[in-house]
């Protein structure tokens, strides 16, 4: 008898230690890899910033054909990413270093918080130092996240109740989804400010897009043009997508991120079940592949035999993995498994890069604009940004920490 209860609880013993350590493997090995993702993140970045800080007021835009690194200035939307991405691992790593470099190239941004004449203001300060002012609380970065938003609310016209996205002359009125990243910057100042003015513009410019951007499937276009007089829509056109009726990656990618991020600053339900919309148009779209890293375009008539964009792979992950803490918890794990397998794949050597190698960035395979035969198959800053944003929300799920 004795041992017979002897063996029933050696083998209980066993069952609940190889299950315990199944399931810690599991949490364990993404955690693993997470961290191992970030600590090469570190050195492909420190080894970066050694090659970009020689080159006066520039910042690492992509590489070439033979794979030399091409650089922009603050005359390129991108030229923020590269900063944030710094702080981002910064804030990860705790490395001095890093932290320098951070500083170094927040400091070549110098100026753009007066930009009046671009929309992307928010991707450029707001991603630039916005990790930078919560990590280090400088005065600085905090008086230049509320000029900028002073200097994007300049674009904005209440009779369309949009920010303009691009110059085009007199009573051209275009707007871009990519514009719904750039309000983020505006919750931001009202929070620091204490100001509603910029939370007001946000809501607003979010409302009219929410209104007029969309299809009924879920996906938008790409820009939408207003006559700036009585705020009507005159056309809905495409820029950097395949046609003006498809849906360009990036976009809904955009879109995802953007409503989300609304809901956070909002609480609004009608953001969250835009969200949801976009995320289901995604999820559900049988064009996207298994590795849930979609094409640059949905309606490219050549998928399979088309490129992949990355960068999108990337945003829509960082989205997922934040609307999955809005939703019950059912869809939350749906949205989860979804940017997991994202994870795993932009982890995985097919568009990971080895230490060294891809100009010293860190994502393979990103499409800037294919219209304009620009950036195709390429790494570009903001698909690192935006990865490693996104492998920091995983880490924090999995270490039961809160995103925001
Ligand atoms: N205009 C920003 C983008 O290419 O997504």
């Amino acid at each position: 008898m004795k041992l017979k209860i002897n063996i029933t609880f050696f083998l209980l013993l066993i069952c609940a230690t190889t299950l315990s350590s199944q399931s810690r493997t599991a949490s364990d090995t993404i955690l693993d890899m997470i961290n191992n993702r970030l600590d090469l993140g570190v050195k492909q970045e420190i080894h970066m910033s050694r090659e970009v800080m020689m080159q006066q007021g520039k910042f690492p835009l992509t590489i070439d054909k033979n794979n030399n690194l091409l650089f922009c200035d603050t005359t390129s939307w991108t030229c923020g990413f590269f900063p944030g991405t710094l702080w981002y691992l910064y804030g990860y790593s705790n490395n001095k270093q890093v932290k320098q470099y951070a500083q170094l190239f927040s400091n070549r941004l110098e100026g753009m918080q007066n930009a009046t004449n671009t929309h992307d203001i928010g991707f450029i300060v707001y991603c630039g130092l916005g990790e930078g002012y919560r990590l280090t609380k400088d005065a600085d970065y905090r008086a230049k996240i509320e000029k900028a938003a002073q200097s994007l609310c300049t674009r904005f016209n209440p009779i369309i109740g949009c920010i303009k996205s691009w110059d085009r002359g007199k009573g051209v009125y275009p707007v871009i989804i990519d514009n719904m990243m750039n309000l983020e910057l505006l919750f931001e100042a009202s929070k620091l400010t204490g100001n509603p003015k910029f939370r007001e513009i946000a809501i607003s410019h979010a409302n009219v897009t929410m209104k007029n951007h969309f299809r009924k499937d879920g996906s938008c276009y790409h820009v939408v043009f207003y006559n700036s007089d009585n705020g009507t829509v005159v056309a809905r056109k495409t820029r950097q997508g395949y046609a003006d009726e498809s849906s360009w990656a990036r976009g809904q990618a955009w879109a995802l991120y953007g409503y989300t991020m609304c809901y956070r600053e909002t609480k609004k339900l009608a953001y969250l079940r835009q969200a949801q919309k976009v995320a289901a148009f995604i999820l559900t779209h049988p064009r996207l592949p298994k590795d849930k890293i979609p094409y640059w375009d949905f309606d490219d008539p050549n998928i399979p035999n088309t490129y992949r964009d990355a960068s999108a792979g990337a945003v829509i992950c960082s989205a997922l993995i934040e609307l999955s803490q809005y939703v019950p918890q059912a869809v939350g794990r749906k949205y989860l498994n979804v940017a997991k397998t994202q994870l795993l794949t932009l982890s995985s050597s097919s568009y990971f890069a080895r230490i060294g190698t891809n100009g010293n960035f860190l994502i393979k395979h990103n499409v800037g604009s294919m219209p304009d035969n620009l950036e195709i198959d390429v790494p570009l800053p903001y698909a690192d940004y935006y990865y490693i944003e996104a492998l920091l929300r995983y880490r924090k799920l999995i270490l039961g920490e809160t995103l925001f």
